[in-house]
């Protein structure tokens, strides 16, 4: 169904092997298909993103049948993985999702998913589980409960410390839209109460170490530590709004910041994911493009020392982790630094032989967005000697300066890290489901989705991304408050002992509608590609003679029957289907019922196939119409094509 990513490739050296050398004109041929190529996907998958996000959403979600009402499964996939469960990191990042995708536009049923949302939350809070309970507190650094709202007592990475932070954003969010609105007593007193009960926690536990987001490391996480210092700010903002205070909250928030700043590693040249902790591991994890794009306020700028997208430190982390996944992957392969790659969640990950994810190969487009919205903004860009080789891998010839909007070397940085960003997207667009479904990852070899199906934050990551990609930034958190991004001179384990209230919210009052004058939004304009991929890219393409495609196909099949591919060219039979070509079925299971095969094909051929099933009678089942259309990539040696058996 996504077949845009061939017509993106078909164009890219196609127009070089015409004119014979890398031009202007060639590249932005090049430019202007993948941007086409982008809205295409964009204009189907946002739907589809938006209503499997909403099916996993309890009571109601069409996925969600015995989930308690505002819960938010991680997944349907209850085995291989188990993900039936609600996390309340991954809970808060999809309703902070939701919060700002209603603040934009006011949708009076997002209103009431996060209104369920919040109420259920309430409930959770409440909750004894294994981390502790709600009267110091510790029971909120849980991770997960069961889709019933009751506690999960098996063993597991807890507590998590992201949590209670991420649900404070989260439900800070629409508090703001309610003041903005009129409705002020309803964030005072529905939402305030457990917010300041997150606050609490945050105050008196966030200089204890805990489970990072990927649930693995016992340590200090650079995520978790960025989330908790946005919500201290944003929350004693939000308390000074609703004319009260929160003290702890601005005793500790500098001394998180100051925190902060030690994941930093100049050395490196990287962020860390993880310190106070000793595993081996190099550090560099998606995790900190993460940390990056939640704590985006767009009046922050490029600042820092809170990580903002367009920072050095976050520009050089993000060239550092994409990087690392270049080499390891399979479908990585071929793409060189400054093109867009897979991105997964650390370069030593093995959780299912360590793939791609989709949530991260959308982080790192959405944090290039925000990094382009501020610079069209602001007017200028600034290329550090910590950025530089960020730069450099797209734009070869920068050197480290100040770039006004009016100079030619703002508008080729500006445009190259445009369609970076929208090669991430791209990626999305080539390894997604056919019918646009987002799993948690796609295999490092074969591309198909992998582990658990229809996650609900790759959904989430998705609106986010594309949100950014128009111009809809979130409303800032620091709110021009110096102290958000003023960091002391030195750091103090400064931490508060909370206290903490049980608190009941059945409803909220209805019909809570906008009533103020709508957010403002700037106006953001995708650049109009005049010049894009510079030589690195569009100099480096290898001409070859046959592209190695592998073909993948999820297809349930039974014992004796064999899937091949058959179509319009000699090399797979030329519809003959005693011709075709078997696939094999070394990689299928009964989760991820693939077969696969690669076949020798032509550079810039486009051909037309079908799956069949050939049955040991020799009888042939084939798939539903219509012919699956495919151009065959050029500049590559191998290629793959993903594809879901149509019934
Ligand atoms: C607690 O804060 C101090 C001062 O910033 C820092 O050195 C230490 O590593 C922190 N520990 C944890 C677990 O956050
Ligand atoms: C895509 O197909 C899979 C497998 O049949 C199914 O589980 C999933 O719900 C479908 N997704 C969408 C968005 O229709
Ligand atoms: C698929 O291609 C075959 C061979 O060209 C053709 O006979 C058939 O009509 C095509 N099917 C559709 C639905 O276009």
């Amino acid at each position: 169904m996504y077949g845009v990513t061939s017509l993106l490739l078909l164009g890219s050296c196609a127009v070089q092997s015409v004119f014979g050398r890398p031009d202007v004109s060639r590249a932005r041929q090049e430019g202007v298909l993948l941007q086409r190529a982008v809205n295409d996907f964009i204009a189907t998958e946002e739907q589809v993103a938006l209503d499997q996000l909403l099916c996993n959403i309890g009571s109601t979600g069409c996925h969600t049948q015995g989930v308690a009402s505002g819960l938010v499964i991680a997944s349907p996939s209850k085995d291989s993985p188990d993900y039936w469960y609600t996390w309340s990191r991954d809970a808060a990042l999809v309703l902070k999702a939701v919060v700002e995708r209603f603040a934009h536009k006011y949708d009076g049923s997002l209103q009431t998913e996060i209104v369920n949302y919040i109420v259920a939350q309430a409930k959770l809070q409440t909750v004894s589980n294994p981390s502790g309970d709600l009267s110091d507190g510790r029971g909120l650094g849980e991770p997960k409960f069961n889709v019933d709202g009751s506690a999960f007592t098996g063993s597991w990475g807890r507590p998590q410390r992201d949590g209670p932070a991420l649900r404070a954003i989260t439900m800070i969010g629409y508090s703001k839209w309610l003041v903005q609105n009129g409705y002020t007593s309803t964030a005072t007193n529905q939402i305030w109460p457990l917010i300041r009960n997150d606050l609490a926690y945050v105050a008196q536990y966030w200089n204890q170490t805990g489970f990072d987001l990927w649930e693995e490391v016992q340590g200090s996480s650079f995520f978790t530590v960025s989330a908790q210092h946005r919500a201290l700010i944003e929350g004693s903002a939000l308390a000074k709004t609703l004319g009260s205070s929160c003290s702890a909250c601005d005793a500790v928030a500098p001394q998180v910041l100051c925190f902060l700043q030690t994941f930093w590693s100049s050395s490196s040249g990287y962020t860390l994911a993880n310190i106070n902790v000793n595993n081996g591991r190099s550090a560099k994890d998606a995790n900190v493009i993460l940390g990056s794009i939640h704590n985006f306020d767009p009046a922050l700028k490029c600042d820092a020392a809170t990580f903002q997208p367009c920072s050095d430190r976050a520009l050089a982390s993000h060239k550092v982790v994409v990087d690392s996944f270049r080499s390891i992957y399979n479908i990585n392969s071929g793409i060189s630094a400054g093109s867009a790659a897979a991105v997964g969640r650390y370069p030593e990950d093995v959780y299912y032989n360590g793939n791609p994810w989709y949530l991260n190969t959308l982080a790192a487009a959405e944090q290039l967005y925000d990094a382009l919205y501020v610079w069209q903004t602001t007017g200028s860009i600034t290329v550090t000697s910590t950025s530089l080789a960020f730069f450099k891998a797209l734009v070869p010839s920068v050197t480290a300066g100040t770039y006004a909007s009016s100079s030619s070397t703002y508008t080729s940085i500006y445009n190259a890290v445009f369609l970076y960003a929208d090669g991430f997207i791209d990626k999305v667009s080539q390894y997604a489901a056919s019918n646009g479904s987002l799993a948690e990852q796609y295999d490092r070899n074969s591309g198909v989705p992998l582990s658990a199906r229809d996650l609900t934050w790759s959904y989430a990551s998705f609106l986010t991304a594309v949100a950014r990609r128009a111009g809809v930034v979130p409303v800032g958190w620091a709110r021009g408050n110096a102290a958000a991004t003023s960091v002391p001179g030195s750091c103090f384990a400064t931490s508060k002992v909370g206290s903490y209230s049980t608190v009941s919210v059945t409803a909220f009052p209805t019909s809570q509608t906008p009533n103020g004058s709508p957010t403002t939004s700037v106006t953001f304009t995708t650049p109009t590609v005049t010049t894009t991929k510079t030589s690195t890219t569009t100099g480096s393409c290898p001409q070859t003679t046959a592209v190695a495609v592998t073909f993948t196909v999820r297809k349930v099949t039974t014992f004796g029957q064999t899937v091949k591919i058959v179509g319009n060219t000699d090399k797979i039979g030329n519809w003959d289907t005693s011709k075709a070509i078997a696939l094999s079925a070394s990689q299928y299971t009964s989760s991820n019922p693939v077969w696969s095969g690669t076949v020798s094909l032509t550079p810039g051929q486009a051909i037309q196939y079908k799956y069949i099933v050939v049955n040991t009678d020799g009888s042939v089942t084939w798939e539903a119409d219509p012919n699956r259309s495919y151009s065959i990539p050029t500049c590559t040696a191998t290629a793959q094509k993903s594809d879901t058996w149509q019934n």
